[in-house]
């Protein structure tokens, strides 16, 4: 395993790319709305990316061995389909929930950020409660993020809350490393036991992304080679950030103006610590 430690220029790239896919969620939120279709939403991503901010959407034709190119600029995920959900002409429903995950090339970098929508504001209360939860989990696991710490500290803290809460984690799928590659070592798992895992160096950058189940963790790949569903059919919730180890502790690259602040429990363990 081959993990990069990134110079102070190559963090400073990653803030610009990784600020720019934060916005292209600010962008796109006024337009997650009931009756537009998933596919509308990746025509005005796409158009905002390449037009406006002239960034690559890194997903599209990506294709890693053993996956077909994705066809699409970014990842639509409604409901039961926990990531790499592909737009397509179906509309959104009030009461439905999307994640939509952004990766973006600027000068060579990639910034690679997601979040949940809430569709007409108004869903279930078990829906709202685990985007919420899976919202916590990638915090949770962000605060463990220092010198030191080891990738296990991570998974654990990620495992621990979604099961306390009654859900599921997905253990198919995981963070990743990333920079001049979209997916680089090391590999960020989202379960797992405090003090195992490689130790974290300042200048490592990868993602926390979490993908929480409301019933079992299993799941399975559609016909399409790549929509990843829940086997049981129920709902999931995924969030990612790109962060990067600093000195004394982590420092979020995927940030702007429209990105929902910490939620109130890290302001807590902060206040704690
Ligand atoms: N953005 C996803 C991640 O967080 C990867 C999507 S790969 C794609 O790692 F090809 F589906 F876009
Ligand atoms: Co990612
Ligand atoms: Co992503």
């Amino acid at each position: 395993m081959s993990v990069t430690i990134k110079t102070a220029e190559e963090i400073e790239s990653m803030r610009v790319a990784c600020k720019l896919a934060s916005e292209v969620l600010d962008f796109i939120e006024p337009h997650v709305q009931p009756g537009i279709t998933t596919e509308e939403l990746d025509r005005l991503c796409h158009d905002y990316m390449v037009n406006e901010q002239k960034t690559i959407p890194a997903p599209l034709n990506y294709a890693p061995p053993g996956y077909s190119p994705f066809p699409k600029s970014i990842c639509t995920s409604v409901n039961h389909v926990v990531c790499h959900g592909v737009p397509a002409p179906r509309a959104l429903k009030k009461g439905d929930i999307v994640n939509l995950d952004i990766t973006v090339i600027k000068d060579g970098f990639h910034g690679d950020t997601s979040r949940m929508f809430m569709v007409g504001n108004e869903v279930s209360k078990q829906a709202s409660r685990l985007c919420q939860i899976t919202f916590e989990c990638l915090w949770l696991g962000i605060s463990r993020v220092r010198p030191g710490a080891r990738l296990g500290d991570i998974g654990h803290v990620i495992q621990r809350h979604a099961e306390t809460n009654g859900f599921s984690v997905v253990r198919e799928f995981c963070g990743h490393g990333i920079g001049r590659k979209f997916h680089e070592d090391p590999q960020v798992l989202h379960y797992g036991k405090p003090g195992t895992g490689m130790e974290l160096q300042p200048g490592m950058i990868f993602t926390i992304e979490p993908m929480v189940n409301a019933g079992r963790a299993a799941v399975s790949e559609l016909a399409d080679g790549w929509t990843i569903v829940t086997r049981d059919r129920t709902l999931s919730a995924q969030w990612e950030h790109t962060v990067v180890v600093t000195d004394d502790g982590y420092e979020v690259l995927t940030v702007s103006d429209g990105c929902p602040p910490p939620p109130a429990l890290i302001g807590d363990i902060r206040g704690a610590a």
